[in-house]
């Protein structure tokens, strides 16, 4: 994408804010017979100015003209989000920007977000339509404003940000058949390339070695192999590092304990953690944050097979803990569990965040707006509240509770897989909190937000968001351990 500047002038697919009183902002010398018009448009009463709004006017100069009401809340993720939700005809592949004359307005602090918003809420899946008629993707955006490196910077950060996670939604509406763990470990390797990161991957062979009897245990009802992925941006040897962990399971069919049919294909999206943490990392290698980053990602599918794991089979996870697994759907805790205790055996992290969709009973507690968060570490748990509150990325913390502990507890094993039906993103998280010692922990629950989210103007209703992508990048860039 194309980011320009030049003189304020008539254009067309032009972009035109107006304030909560109905006033335009615009540049001092525009031609008077167009803001007359617009503004004895906003002068109808049906054009409420209190909240924000989107106006789509055609005009035979400027063919398509945007009025942007900033309204009194003045979200300006949001509104981009809004406006980028119009944009949906073909020609939208050229904006322009029309900024008021004054660079003191606070419209000029808030062009990251809403831009953010926009190239956000203008994203749609290509899908595999024959004849499709998407809207083109973004080449120009031009601000009829004086150049500033401000305004310049603002607009590639937006960028940045928004394109790593409209790829990790791509990913995110892969459909299995297309997004196998193989494939996810291609995506993997190919962005390392392409940031500069490190990549490695453990294969099968190379993870029996390390004992991840849980990772493989999911693994062995399925014909795909296994990976586990690691990317590692490096600031330097004396830097605190960060460990990432997201859950890549690129279809859940729910094993043996298989899952009802109806709904299922929605299981193509169980590697959204994966990918978000894919997309943390795109924006980690070009932002570049002062401590080092490690990105694990576990992937395989769970499938039912003749030589799949069976209820109440044990397995043995590379820190040596047994795991009986009475429901084979729970799968995601226990590729999790390995990846944790390796990432963090490993790598020696200060802190460690992982992220997955985890658990329908997230969905049921919290909807689809904000993710769980279970967090053994306050001042992790404020970092991390931090940067949601930054990056409209809303998470909610659930309690961190021990007595939970005893749900988890196995009859002939140190731990099992499931609890009792209740409490159920708790639980989840408490097994995860088995595996990761004394290090403090965030655990982010994204299976009611990864996908279909109706409320957030910036996430599409349909598919995968790409949620908490931004949180983790923006939480690397500001981490204190
Ligand atoms: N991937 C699912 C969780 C999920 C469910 C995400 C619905 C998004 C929407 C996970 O692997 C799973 O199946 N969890 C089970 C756990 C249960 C068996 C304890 C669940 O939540 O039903
Ligand atoms: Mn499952
Ligand atoms: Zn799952």
């Amino acid at each position: 994408m194309k980011i320009q500047f030049v003189a304020p002038q008539v254009q067309k697919n032009l972009i035109v804010f107006f304030d909560e009183k109905k006033r335009l902002l615009l540049p001092k010398d525009w031609p008077q017979e167009l803001s007359r018009q617009w503004q004895a448009f906003l002068g109808l009463p049906e054009v409420k100015a209190e909240s924000s709004s989107v106006h789509n006017l055609f005009h035979p100069l400027v063919e398509r003209v945007f009025l942007v009401g900033l309204g009194k809340k003045r979200d300006f993720r949001e509104l981009g989000g809004m406006l980028g939700k119009k944009l949906v005809q073909p020609d939208f592949s050229n904006l322009h920007l029309l900024l008021p004359e004054a660079p003191s307005h606070p419209i000029y602090n808030e062009i990251e977000p809403f831009l953010e918003g926009l190239f956000l809420g203008r994203y749609r899946y290509q899908g595999f339509k024959t004849k499709d008629n998407l809207p083109d993707p973004l080449s120009n955006l031009t601000f009829l404003a004086p150049k500033t490196k401000a305004l310049a910077e603002a607009a590639s950060l937006a960028w940045t940000k928004a394109l790593a996670t409209n790829q990790a939604r791509d990913l995110g509406n892969l459909p299995g058949n297309k997004m196998r763990p193989k494939d996810l470990m291609a995506a993997c390797k190919a962005a390392a390339k392409q940031g500069g990161l490190t990549f490695s991957a453990l294969n099968e062979t190379q993870m029996e070695k390390e004992g991840m009897g849980c990772l493989l245990g999911v693994a062995q009802g399925s014909e795909e192999p296994a990976f586990l992925n690691i990317l590692e941006y490096k600031a330097g040897p004396k830097a605190p590092t960060l460990l990432l962990v997201g859950k890549g399971l690129t279809f859940d069919s729910g094993g043996i304990s298989l899952k009802p049919g109806l709904g299922m294909q929605e299981m193509k999206h169980d590697m959204c953690g994966g990918a978000a943490v894919l997309g943390a990392m795109q924006i980690i290698a070009q932002l570049r944050p002062k401590v080092n980053v490690v990105a694990l990602i576990p992937t395989t599918e769970n499938m039912p097979d003749g030589k799949a794991t069976k209820p109440g089979d044990v397995l043995t996870a590379c820190n040596g803990t047994t795991v009986e697994v009475l429901n084979t759907d729970a799968e995601g805790r226990l590729i999790l569990a390995d990846a944790l205790a390796y990432g963090i055996k490993r790598f020696k992290p200060s802190a460690v965040v992982d992220v997955a969709t985890l658990t329908g009973a997230c969905v049921v507690a919290l909807g689809h707006y904000h993710s769980g968060l279970m967090c053994n570490d306050e001042k992790l748990y404020q970092q991390v509240e931090q940067a949601a509150k930054r990056t409209g990325d809303p998470v909610w913390r659930m309690p961190h509770a021990e007595v939970y502990d005893k749900e988890i507890e196995g009859t002939l094993s140190d731990l099992k897989n499931i609890g009792s039906k209740d409490g159920g993103m708790i639980t989840a998280g408490m097994f995860l909190k088995r595996f990761v010692g004394e290090v403090p922990w965030a655990h982010l629950d994204i299976a009611g937000t990864a996908w279909s989210v109706e409320r957030i103007p910036y996430y599409p209703t349909q598919g995968a968001t790409g949620t908490v992508t931004r949180l983790l990048a923006d939480l690397a860039m500001n981490w204190k351990k």
